[in-house]
């Protein structure tokens, strides 16, 4: 009985052998026959059914470059140093940058009194923006024409938003080819923009880079990042709220008025809206708190980043910056840093959103354009925020004034790998 039965347990699993490569195969060929080998995504949908999510099969002559390709979404607040670290993705040949997208949506959300219609609440303009967002990361620009005004016609439109400010679009074959790419002369020259063309380009590039300032909160993006077709790595900028709010009373003048005045005469106006500096805070707060806490769908996907940091020493944060989206670094994102963070060499003019500034100056010098009273105010409301992203309170006009000490605590902060 006990010699013969290892030719019986040889042959059972001969046998079972045989099943097991039968029923593989059998697998494989429905697999390729639903997904084309490239590996399904089982989810949870929201009425608790099981999904399968394959790629999408028109770029299955690509996958592998599909794999690669990056989303990079700058995500960032109004006067925190955006349209520089926008350049920092601009300046990348491999790179199609959109600036601000999600004005278009705004826009058409916004009545002609220039106020957000109150019977529209937050939610939708938030699916709008993210709607946006995902079509534009899949190079659909069709779906732009939702929102640009007035409408386009033949999938043409002058009215791209800071379309200057993307170097793609002022390039062929959206333009002819400038010799320097400068956003006055490229809004000047190019005029038009043809979306299927622009559809077309922005294929045969490698990766994708949106800036945005439009969003509140990190959290508000997570179906972005949860997106599985998606390879999305969101850069939180944040910058001394003090700083932030010194640039936008002397940007949005209409906006802030109250707060000029309150700087200039020292007496605080009963007209004051404390809101649009707690605004900033609570969003800055809530957002890091989102990073701080790591959660499962921000991994790999989240880096913050300090203006101060990029200001001080902003060929080292870009490289960071480079290095945490797995992009490759480029002599001309390199050049283009040492000419335009070096002197006061402002190519056309003094118009307020130039980056071309010297920016290691640039980012303390708040200190010296807002009075004390409005920042003992601020520090009060944004106490919080301040002491997360290693911001210094100071407690007299001295020590506010003084510049040689940097209100800036040396910080590491580490992407979230
Ligand atoms: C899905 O599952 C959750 C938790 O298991 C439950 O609370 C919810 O009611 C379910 N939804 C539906 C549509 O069945
Ligand atoms: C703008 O929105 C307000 C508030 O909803 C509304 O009363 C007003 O009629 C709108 N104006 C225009 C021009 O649509
Ligand atoms: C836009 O570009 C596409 C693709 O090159 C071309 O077929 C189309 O004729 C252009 N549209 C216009 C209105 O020029
Ligand atoms: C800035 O430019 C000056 C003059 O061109 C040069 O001497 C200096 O080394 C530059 N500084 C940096 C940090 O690149
Ligand atoms: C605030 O007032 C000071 C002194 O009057 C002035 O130098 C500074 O530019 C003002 N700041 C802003 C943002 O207007
Ligand atoms: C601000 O926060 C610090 C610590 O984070 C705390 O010691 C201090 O009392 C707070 N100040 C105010 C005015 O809330
Ligand atoms: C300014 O700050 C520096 C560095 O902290 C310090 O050495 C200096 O005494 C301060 N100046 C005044 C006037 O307080």
């Amino acid at each position: 009985m006990m010699e013969c039965s290892w030719k019986a347990v040889l042959l059972l699993a001969f046998a079972s052998l045989g099943i097991q490569y039968t029923a593989i195969k059998s697998l494989r060929t429905v697999f390729k026959g639903s997904c084309h080998e490239i590996p399904c995504l089982q989810r949870e949908t929201k009425d608790n059914t099981t999904r399968f999510v394959c790629e999408d099969p028109s770029n299955l002559h690509a996958p592998l470059q599909q794999q690669s390709r990056k989303h990079i979404i700058i995500f960032a607040t109004t006067r925190s140093g955006s349209s520089f670290l926008g350049q920092l993705f601009n300046q990348n040949p491999d790179i199609f940058y959109l600036f601000e997208p999600l004005y278009h949506v705004q826009q058409a959300f916004t009545n002609s009194s220039g106020r957000i219609q109150k019977q529209i609440d937050r939610r939708s303009l938030l699916g709008a923006y993210r709607d946006l967002l995902r079509n534009l990361y899949d190079c659909d620009f069709y779906f732009l024409e939702n929102y640009i005004k007035p409408a386009p016609k033949d999938h043409k439109t002058t009215s791209f938003f800071r379309r200057g400010a993307s170097n793609a679009l002022c390039s062929p074959p959206l333009c002819e080819q400038l010799q320097i790419i400068d956003e006055y002369l490229c809004s000047t020259k190019c005029r038009t923009v043809n979306l299927t063309l622009a559809s077309k380009s922005c294929h045969t590039y490698k990766h994708m880079a949106i800036k945005t300032v439009r969003i509140p909160e990190i959290n508000d993006i997570r179906t972005l990042a949860e997106d599985p077709r998606l390879n999305l790595k969101i850069i939180h900028l944040v910058r001394d709220p003090r700083g932030i709010l010194a640039s936008r009373i002397s940007t949005f003048i209409d906006q802030y008025r109250a707060w000029k005045i309150w700087n200039s005469t020292g007496r605080k106006p009963h007209t004051i809206d404390l809101s649009q500096i707690t605004s900033i805070c609570t969003d800055l707060s809530n957002s890091v708190n989102s990073g701080f806490s790591k959660p499962s769908w921000l991994k790999g996907k989240y880096m913050l980043v300090r203006y101060e940091d990029i200001a001080k020493d902003p060929v080292k944060k870009a490289k960071e910056m480079y290095h945490f989206a797995g992009l490759e670094w480029k002599a001309d994102v390199h050049r283009w840093i040492v000419q335009n963070t070096n002197g006061s060499v402002a190519p056309f003019g003094n118009f307020k959103f130039t980056t071309c500034r010297n920016s290691a100056e640039t980012a303390e010098n708040w200190r010296l354009h807002l009075c004390y009273d409005i920042v003992r105010t601020l520090q009060d409301v944004c106490n919080m925020t301040l002491s997360q992203l290693g911001y210094q309170v100071v407690d007299s006009v001295l020590q506010l004034k003084n510049i040689s000490h940097s209100l800036v605590e040396p910080r590491t902060f580490l992407p979230f790998i």
